[in-house]
């Protein structure tokens, strides 16, 4: 008996694996809508071997959708998002965007730069979000597509004028999504500019890694002993401050819903977690700085990262208005969550935060990984 289980058992596993191997890297594109200035937009699926697969459009270079497997090998797509263009142009909270030129807040939408100050729109309160009114997440990108023998890639590209949104510089950006068949979604960020100009590009997606309606039940680590506490219109009030014995302690996994309603002040300010935490190892390249695990289904999370800092924004915003894409209900708060690598809020105001300005000349450079994995 003992014989005909390990051969049964021996067949099942060379079929699931024999499937498994059989998938192909490929990428498929499909046109995904026009936008509201009459600019087609197009939607990649990049596919690996190992049966995930990662759909990107040519609007914002949002992410629309990332299917992972979870310990069982049941698929789900962990990324929150919309069915149609027109809601990601109309009413997005930035789902999925890339953003630039200048990802998270500069306070008052002022900076100087060699004693020249630039102002930028207040699109957030008295302060300046995400690129303002029309950033990276609302433009549409170039696309190129490239098959190596371990992954698949799509290359976009978009030349940010001189004095767009305010920021001074033609700036010409290039950003490479890559799906490799160990599950890591890369993501590389190029860009070079023709005068002075401050950056600071990061990847906007909400992930939800399980079936539950919010993320309260997932554990997080975040890589870092300190964070930036902020004002009440979250503007970093300058110092870098030890995380330890507070709420906003992820050195080890923790459940993200065992403090968050805590009463702090910073939560106060953030309707939660809404910060920017000082990454350890600073200065070494690419490393891991956060982990995210769902429990119940198995599935992780961890990104790596060269860049100095990360934002772990809990979804406090997200207000039930929002129609869900793989469903008739809608995304209640706390849905879903991001973790956006990137330089320190309000950085080009801070001397004493790491710059985020590019010279000409300069080549600007940053790598973020997003690998998925089950634990048993
Ligand atoms: C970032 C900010 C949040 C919020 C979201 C978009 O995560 O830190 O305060 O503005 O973007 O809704």
């Amino acid at each position: 008996m003992r014989k005909i289980i390990f051969i049964l058992s021996t067949i099942i596993s060379f079929i699931s694996c024999k499937k498994i191997l059989s998938k192909k890297i490929m990428i498929e594109k499909n046109p995904f809508g026009i936008t509201k200035d009459g600019i087609p937009v197009d939607q990649y699926t990049l596919n690996n071997k190992s049966g995930m697969k990662v759909q990107i459009i040519t609007y914002g270079g949002i992410i629309t959708a990332i299917e992972v497997p979870d310990r069982d090998g049941k698929v789900l797509d962990v990324t929150l998002g919309f069915k149609k263009l027109g809601d990601y142009e109309k009413r997005s909270p930035y789902f999925g965007a890339l953003i630039g030129r200048y990802g998270n807040r500069i306070a008052n939408g002022k900076f100087k730069l060699d004693g020249k100050e630039y102002n930028l729109v207040q699109n957030d309160g008295e302060n300046h979000l995400h690129g303002g009114d029309k950033g990276f997440d609302k433009v549409v990108w170039t696309a190129e597509t490239l098959i190596l023998n371990d992954s698949a890639q799509l290359k976009l590209l978009y030349q940010s004028k001189d004095m767009e949104e305010g920021y001074p510089g033609n700036l010409d950006v290039e950003v490479i999504y890559r799906l490799t068949n160990d599950n890591s979604i890369e993501v590389e960020y190029k860009a070079a500019t023709d005068k002075k100009t401050v950056l600071n590009l990061t990847q906007h997606t909400y992930f939800n890694l399980s079936e539950d309606k919010n993320i309260l039940n997932h554990k997080l680590m975040i890589n870092a002993d300190k964070y930036i506490p902020v004002d009440e219109n979250l503007i970093p009030l300058g110092e870098l401050v030890s995380v330890n014995g507070s709420p906003f302690d992820f050195k080890l996994l923790k459940t993200i819903g065992k403090d968050i309603e805590d009463n702090h002040i910073q939560l106060e300010r953030g309707g939660g977690f809404d910060h920017c935490w000082v990454l350890n190892e600073q200065n070494i390249g690419l490393r891991t700085s956060a982990i995210l695990l769902d429990p119940a289904s198995g599935r992780q999370m961890e990104v790596l990262t060269d860049e100095p800092g990360i934002q772990f924004y809990s979804g406090n915003f997200l207000d039930g208005s929002l129609p869900m894409k793989n469903s008739d209900f809608f995304y209640e708060k706390r849905s879903g969550l991001c973790l956006e690598t990137q330089h320190y809020p309000n950085s080009p105001n801070e001397p004493s935060f790491p710059t985020v300005e590019l010279n000409p000349g300069e080549k600007y450079y940053s790598k973020t990984v997003f690998k998925f994995t089950n634990r048993p």
